[in-house]
């Protein structure tokens, strides 16, 4: 682009990039809106998506340029190209993407999502403050809250996360946040968000939910009666194992003190994270439909197989917390846990090495499938483990569920063994 070109495209998107980008397009269902939102081709030269946009600094044009977006800085407008930190056309177009499908006021970006986790939790809390976390929260977001709260004086309990309206019981007159996570990363209970945030409202403290499961197709946790919702982007919305991302989402009543704190503590993603997670949003409906059917092909699979004590997936009929999961869900992913009957270590140590298709890795949410052994035990403080066996945790890629089942079929002789 020459000179005047640019200044022109810059000037049309600081004059249009709001969350209206994403407003404009409600009413489309939300697979047109993942193929058509936050893209406008003509400000890019015809880019079919926002191009990757790195800056540092920005420049302006004049005094009377930086005097106008400061102005529209001070009046908290979105979308303003002020300093490479506070966003760059990249990351404006995910956070307004992301803002919509959570049916959010605004999305801030975090480098990661337990960046993202924290900086949602933090956001409300001073000290002398209480928090309620689910004691099937994410390992390092408990361990934040133990380590780096507890020096700032701000306590936590831990509850059961099928506690329901149950919390009320748990609430000090200085619990300012309680967090919840349904389903469970690694234990996959379901939680009764409705009843927790009637009771944490009631007493005036925020609810902020790491809702990365489900993803914001499969579960509107602000319509569920969510304060802040939290995406580590690095699973469903990239959806290829290769960016570390996370997103923060308000209702407008928590914009300002989660946007104080962000810019307070510097959060900021880079622009070509921003792009890949993007460029992933665009096929996160087709991936879900896939991950869910053929996660739950496998799920029905293993619930009949004689080394399986419990399968844990909330979207299989009978499991634990399917019901609170059909009232509110609006799909299941393709993450769950196996409980395999007692058995050795070194079974299923061997169980895990003979898998072929399932890698071992921590992370999930990507295209393909990955297997993790869990031990929730020693972590949980409010709710005791109620199974014998040991855990596994299975994320169902695209694979083909046939072949995928026929690798577990061939490891498990190894659980027999
Ligand atoms: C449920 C959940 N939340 C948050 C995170 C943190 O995401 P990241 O790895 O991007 O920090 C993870 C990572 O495994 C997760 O499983």
């Amino acid at each position: 682009m020459n000179a005047p070109l640019a200044r022109k495209a810059v000037q049309e998107m600081a004059a249009t990039r709001t969350p209206v980008t994403a407003s404009r397009q409600s009413g489309l269902a939300v697979e047109t809106f993942l193929s058509h939102g936050t893209r406008s081709p003509h400000d890019f030269g015809g880019s079919v998506n926002p191009p990757v946009c790195r800056a540092s600094t920005l420049v302006f044009d004049d005094m009377a340029d930086m005097d106008r977006r400061q102005q529209a800085l001070a009046r908290d407008e979105p979308g303003v190209l002020w300093y490479g930190r506070l966003g760059t056309a990249t990351t404006f177009a995910l956070q307004d993407s992301i803002a919509y499908l959570e049916g959010g006021y605004r999305t801030l970006l975090a480098s990661s999502g337990l960046g993202a986790c924290i900086a949602g939790l933090s956001a409300f809390l001073k000290a002398g403050d209480h928090v309620l976390m689910s004691d099937s929260a994410y390992g390092p977001v408990r361990h934040y809250a133990k380590t780096v709260l507890g020096r700032y004086g701000i306590t936590t309990t831990f509850y059961d996360p099928q506690i329901g309206a149950g919390i009320e019981a748990l609430i000090q007159a200085n619990t300012r946040v309680v967090y919840v996570e349904s389903p469970g990363s690694q234990t996959f209970e379901v939680q009764d968000i409705p009843a927790i945030a009637d009771c944490a409202h009631h007493h005036g403290a925020r609810v902020v939910m790491d809702n990365t499961w489900a993803s914001p197709l499969y579960f509107k946790a602000l319509e569920h009666g969510v304060d802040v919702s939290v995406q580590a982007c690095t699973k469903y919305i990239t959806g290829h194992s290769d960016v570390l991302l996370g997103a923060i989402t308000t209702t407008r009543e928590c914009w300002q003190e989660v946007h104080e704190q962000a810019f307070a503590h510097g959060l900021n993603a880079g622009p070509d994270d921003a792009y890949l997670a993007q460029r992933g949003l665009r096929t996160l409906s087709v991936r879900l439909e896939r991950h869910q059917r053929s996660a739950l092909q496998v799920a029905e699979w293993l619930a009949a197989q004689p080394e399986v004590e419990q399968v844990l997936h909330p979207g299989l009929p009978g499991a634990p917390g399917h019901t609170l999961w059909k009232r509110d869900f609006k799909g299941s992913s393709g993450l769950f846990g196996v409980v395999f009957k007692p058995c050795t270590q070194e079974s299923l140590r061997a169980f895990v090495d003979a898998l072929q298709l399932f890698h071992l890795g921590f992370s999930w949410g990507g295209f393909e499938s990955m297997v993790m052994p869990e031990v929730p035990m020693p972590e949980r403080e409010a709710s005791p483990w109620p199974y014998q066996g040991s855990l596994v945790r299975l994320h169902v890629g695209l694979e083909s569920p046939d072949d995928l089942i026929a690798d577990l079929r061939e490891a498990m002789q190894h659980l027999r063994a």
